[in-house]
């Protein structure tokens, strides 16, 4: 029988999710052969996400992290999603059952520990078509699209949507304030981005659309090749999007956010999660309508390309240790 230390184990795999602002707005609670995950609603970032869409993305992808460590064990899990319909907080229940993990899931295991936020400039080499169909299929899995914003005109309709977003951003009451408090942390800190992650200024960004305005941190931009401006890299934008926009597909949309920062990782693609856009309704409303053209609803951007050949490994960020997020 699986013991309860394994799934401890388990558990603290899938704390290496990513999540807005490093929040980790996650509780779980373990019992033999059953892990239950909850939102904790106190870690909301209530100016820059006040409809919860980026706390219930990062639990969702705490939550396909979990089935690819269950998986990698080779243990099989029946996953019930909002399985309390009094409890909205209550986002899944994972039930070990008969039989072996999924070896699709197992095999995104390694990118785990590997996978990092990357902000900095990318490299000029185009990601290749296949390897955006292997991102695509990841996202079909886990009950989600993955649209690229390829065409130039697309492009530009994106970046002016990104622009519009940070300006409104910029005015929202608070929005300020929460990103100094979760870039801010004490040496110490088990949260929020760490200066070491975060670029100085956006420089080499000049024709990408814009990267969130991080206040400036210490990780020097990668050098530019001879013969290669710092203006541009070949990063892709992708838009994950899901059928409906209840919780219940926001939850699927970080389960496939998860699948393809994965399988990206795997690839040995560098990752940014880009969720500006999608703060602000009205914006998101422009993306899905005038810039994408399409009945699903978009939840995240992801910039996806190859890590630019001089840039130094990423550090890790922190994370609370499992005791910290346990519920009784
Ligand atoms: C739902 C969601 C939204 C995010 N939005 C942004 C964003 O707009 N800009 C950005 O640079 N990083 C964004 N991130 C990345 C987080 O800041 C990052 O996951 C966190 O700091 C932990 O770092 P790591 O991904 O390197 O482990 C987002 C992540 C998630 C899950």
């Amino acid at each position: 029988m699986t013991q309860l230390t394994d799934l401890a184990e388990v558990v603290e795999r899938a704390l290496r999710a990513p999540s807005v602002h490093n929040t980790q707005p996650w509780l779980w609670r373990i019992r033999p052969g059953v892990v239950e995950l909850y939102a904790d609603w106190t870690r909301q970032l209530a100016a820059t996400d006040p409809d919860r869409r980026d706390l219930i993305l990062s639990c969702g992808a705490a939550l396909h992290h979990l089935q690819v460590s269950l998986a990698a064990r080779g243990l099989a899990a029946r996953v019930e999603r909002l399985p309390d319909p009094e409890d909205p907080g209550h986002l899944a229940t994972i039930t070990l059952r008969p039989g072996t993990g999924d070896t699709a899931d197992a095999a995104l295991f390694p990118g785990i520990d590997r996978r990092r936020t990357e902000r900095r400039r990318m490299s000029h080499r185009p990601v290749p078509t296949r390897h955006l169909r292997t991102l695509a299929e990841q996202a079909s899995r886990a009950g989600a699209v993955l649209l690229p914003v390829s065409s130039p005109a697309m492009r530009q309709r994106l970046a002016t949507a990104l622009t519009e977003a940070a300006r409104t951003q910029a005015h929202t009451p608070g929005y300020g304030a929460e990103l100094q408090l979760w870039t801010r942390r004490h040496a110490r800190g088990r949260d929020g981005i760490p200066a070491n992650n975060l670029p100085p200024h956006l420089v080499g960004l000049l024709s990408s659309p814009p990267l969130r305005h991080f206040p400036a941190g210490q990780l020097r931009q990668p050098r530019h090749l001879p013969g290669q401006g710092p203006a541009d890299d070949a990063a892709e934008l992708l838009v994950i999007a899901t059928p409906g926009d209840e919780q219940s597909d926001r939850l699927r949309a970080g389960e496939a956010t998860s699948a393809i920062l994965l399988a990206a990782t795997g690839l040995g693609l560098a990752t940014t999660p880009l969720s500006q856009a999608l703060e602000v309704q009205t914006i998101r409303q422009t993306l899905q309508q005038e810039v994408l053209h399409i009945p699903e609803h978009p939840q995240l951007i992801l910039r996806i390309g190859w890590p630019a050949t001089t840039a130094t490994e990423l550090p890790l960020t922190p994370r609370r240790d499992l005791r910290s997020v346990l519920l009784r």
